[in-house]
């Protein structure tokens, strides 16, 4: 039987648009997915929802409105998260990745202080 593949759009943090492929349930989150095959310089809690390195912003499309605590507190702490931030790490690998845009930030998003 033939899986179906799932894909989604990033900005990456040199303004590149890139693609992603993924099957549902590959990976435990998306966090995992992209340090394993696209980017190397986040993830430092290794998915614990605690350093902000895997943070995002959602330019098109829709995740569950449901964020945890954790998530939340990180968020809340991070310098530029506006409504549309997420952390990778707590978003898992399922069909509500298909067809996503979203932007990786770091903090040259941001200038300097
Ligand atoms: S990997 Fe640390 S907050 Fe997501």
């Amino acid at each position: 039987m033939k899986q179906e593949k799932y894909t989604f759009t990033y900005i990456d943090e040199f303004g590149d648009i890139c693609s992603a492929n993924f099957r549902l349930n590959e990976y435990h989150s998306l966090m995992d997915l992209l340090f394993d095959k696209y980017l190397q310089e986040w993830g430092d809690c290794k998915g614990r929802a605690w350093c902000g390195t895997c943070h995002i912003q959602i330019l098109e499309g829709t995740l569950s409105a449901k964020i945890q605590n954790d998530e939340k507190h990180t968020l809340s702490k991070l310098h530029g998260a506006s409504a549309h931030s997420r952390l990778a790490c707590q978003i898992p690998v399922n069909s509500n990745l298909h067809n996503m845009v979203f932007k990786v930030i770091t903090e040259n998003d941001y200038g300097t202080n």
